[in-house]
C-alpha cells in the first residue's frame, strides 16, 4: 500500500484553479477533469484534499464512496483508501490513487498538477 503523491523535483508543476471555496462547503466533494486526469476533491473539516477519482481494482469513482473521517470506500468492492494521501487502506485495491497537492488563493481552490 502506498501512496502516489507526485512529488518528484524533475516534473514541472503547474497550479489550475478547480472551483471556488464558496462551492465546496465542509463534508461536501467533487470530481473534476483536470489534464485528463479525474481528481476527486474533498472537503474534510475544512480542509481540501485532492485524489485520484478511480479506483485502482477495477476504476470505480471514489467521489461516489462512502466516507467516514479521512477514509473513502469505493462503492463497487469496498477497498478503502486514505482521502488525505490516497493510500490504499483495504483490500482488493493494492496500490493506492494519486494525491494532489491543493493550493488556497484567495477564493480559489487550486490543484498541483
Ligand atoms: S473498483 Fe474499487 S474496490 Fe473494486
Amino acid at each position: 500500500m502506498f501512496s502516489n503523491h507526485q512529488t518528484d523535483p524533475s516534473i514541472t508543476a503547474k497550479l489550475i484553479k478547480i472551483a471556488a471555496t464558496k462551492d465546496v462547503p465542509p463534508g461536501q466533494a467533487a470530481v473534476f477533469t483536470v489534464e485528463r486526469q479525474r481528481i476527486a476533491r474533498f472537503n474534510v473539516e475544512g480542509t481540501y484534499y485532492a485524489i485520484g477519482d478511480t479506483c485502482t481494482h477495477r476504476s470505480g469513482s471514489l467521489l461516489e464512496g462512502a466516507v467516514q473521517g479521512t477514509k473513502v470506500t469505493c462503492p463497487w468492492h469496498g477497498a478503502d483508501f486514505d482521502r488525505k494521501t490516497g493510500a490504499a487502506l483495504g483490500p482488493p485495491a493494492q496500490n493506492g490513487v494519486p494525491s494532489y497537492k491543493v493550493v488556497i488563493e484567495g477564493d480559489d481552490i487550486k490543484v498541483e498538477v
